[in-house]
């Protein structure tokens, strides 16, 4: 058997590429996943596998020797981020790009390791408009479901919610919105609450409750190694290599010859390496995805790549936020950092804000509430690859917020006016009280039914495909993870019936 060839290659292992991933290996399909960061499961000196966000060290960040969280200061005092050596193969990592950061996970899962678990399908309305060429009915009948299924999505028991400690915080924010005449939700999770449960009754090792969350969960969250990937390595035909980092492809034989750097965790180069495959999927993540394809197109490996490629990028409308609390309204010294509470505020005509109840993982009382909010803009950008660096650069202006900050503005305004609350301006490193300039929800870049035909497939070239967030023009009004792999799993359905059987 060629060492150097596989019949199918995934690169990343997120969302779109352990879904993926998973169905090809159903269907007796021998597959590789390459996936830049590394494997999380040995546990470091402490005996845990992730560092918890009040110590953070080498675990945390990707290469870096200080920790960038977006919640830099605490009464303007540099006193949240940490030096960390050695510059280290961490599981978070922080993209700039002009005008906005991008924040991703690093690591077998990818953003999975690293997010709030938030497990949320848009409204149907919205996802229509924002993908109106993909069948609804199938989604919200088949797809939506089985992700939820497969990613171990469960609820918070609301009667727990009402009494533990762990969730005093989300429901001062909510009282302080009813009151404002806010509806607010529960925010299903894949963070497991049973769990969560038994961590705050003293009877399992605590997680959530431990101010784990963006640097990685020890226990309790299902994210990707606990669900889709294991399962894909249980079909026998899917095989995971870690630290191996794509730099490019091009056209070879009937399919694509792959280049690729495996790297230790210090990030020296180990080796190099070529392989052959001949169905491709990318899912390295809206930006991963179109770097890959753009640099493809501009260093001349596949010139017919459609002109679309690099557009439709937008950061979810993300704006964080923090709100004062009086001194008779504390939000707990003991919070859960899995939100499991949002401000719907999307029936607003002109303003649609879906705000989640963010912890602050300080372990101590701040009588702050924090916001996560997604607002719904048009604003888009667009990569350009720079030969320069070697890297995909977006164009994203920082004005581009202003519309995302006007409908949460509008929203937050009234909750503080009806409170007798102000905003926090001390949280973000300067004195603004939005925070607009980083997100966690990077979509767009190859957007279906563009860049790609309707399930993904990339046009102008047979057996390449995109499989994440890139496919999705930049906004889900929600948090995107359930709508990327229910996207992921629609599209492979349709490629293993039409395209790959039989090979
Ligand atoms: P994803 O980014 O998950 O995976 C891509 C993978 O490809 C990564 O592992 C990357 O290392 C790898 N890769 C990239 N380039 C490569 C290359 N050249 N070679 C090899 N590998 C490469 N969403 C949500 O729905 N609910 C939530 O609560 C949150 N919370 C949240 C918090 C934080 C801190 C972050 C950073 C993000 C979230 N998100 C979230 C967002 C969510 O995690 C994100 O939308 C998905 O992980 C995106 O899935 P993808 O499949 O697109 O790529």
């Amino acid at each position: 058997r060629d060492q150097d060839f596989v019949p199918a290659l995934v690169v990343g292992t997120g969302y779109g590429a352990a879904a993926t991933a998973l169905r090809l290996g159903e269907a007796g399909i021998r597959t590789t996943m390459l996936e830049m960061g590394g494997l999380w499961d040995t546990a470091g000196a402490d005996g845990k596998i992730f560092c918890s966000m009040l110590e953070p060290d080498h675990r945390s960040m990707w290469f870096r020797d200080r920790t960038e969280t977006p919640l830099a200061t605490f009464l303007w005092l540099d006193v949240i981020n940490k030096d960390i050596e050695p510059p280290f193969a961490g599981v978070l990592d922080r993209v700039a790009h002009p005008g906005i950061d991008v924040y991703l996970g690093r690591g077998v899962g990818g953003g999975s390791l690293v997010n709030g678990g938030m497990a949320v399908v848009p409204e149907r309305d919205y996802f229509e408009r924002i993908l109106p060429e993909v069948d609804a009915d199938e989604m919200y009948g088949t797809y939506f479901p089985l992700a939820n299924r497969e990613l171990g999505v469960n609820h918070v028991d609301p009667e727990w919610f009402e009494t533990t400690e762990a969730y005093r915080y989300a429901r001062v924010s909510r009282a302080h919105a009813h009151r404002a005449g806010f509806p607010t939700t529960f925010v299903p999770s894949v963070y497991d609450f049973d769990y969560m449960q038994r961590e705050t009754a003293g009877e399992a090792p605590r997680s959530a409750l431990d101010c784990e969350v963006i640097y990685g969960n020890n226990y309790g969250k299902r994210s990707l190694d606990k669900t889709y990937l294991p399962a894909a390595l249980g079909t026998g035909n899917v095989t995971i290599e870690s630290l191996h980092r794509v730099r490019s492809f091009r056209p070879a034989g009937a399919g694509y010859a792959v280049e690729v750097e495996q790297i230790d965790e210090l990030g020296e180069v180990r080796a190099v390496k070529e392989i052959r495959c001949r169905h491709l999927f990318l899912g390295a993540g809206s930006l991963g995805t179109t770097e890959l394809l753009l640099r493809a197109r501009e260093q001349g490996a596949l010139p017919d790549l459609d002109e679309s490629l690099g557009e439709g990028w937008g950061p979810n409308g993300n704006v964080m936020l923090g709100r004062a609390n009086h001194v008779w309204d504390p939000t707990g010294a003991e919070q859960s950092t899995m939100p499991a509470m949002g401000i719907d505020n999307t029936a607003d005509p002109d303003h649609p804000v879906f705000a989640e109840i963010a912890p602050i993982p300080a372990g101590l009382e701040t009588w702050v509430s924090l916001y996560l909010a997604i607002a719904r803009t048009p604003e888009r950008a667009r990569f350009a690859f720079d030969a320069a660096t070697d890297t995909a650069r977006l164009d994203w202006r920082a004005e581009q917020a202003a519309p995302a900050e006007t409908a949460v503005r509008s929203l937050f305004d009234r909750i503080n006016q009806v409170n007798g609350t102000v905003y926090r301006h001390d949280l973000f490193g300067g004195t603004r009280a939005f925070e607009s300039s980083f997100t966690y929800h990077p979509l767009g870049g190859c957007v279906l039914g563009r860049t790609t035909d309707l399930h993904g497939r990339v046009r102008g070239y047979d057996g390449l495909y995109v499989t994440d967030g890139a496919l999705i023009p930049g906004s889900t009004g929600v948090n995107p993870f359930v709508t990327i792999t229910a996207l992921a799993e629609r599209n492979v359905a349709r490629v293993l019936a039409e395209d790959v059987r039989g090979n």
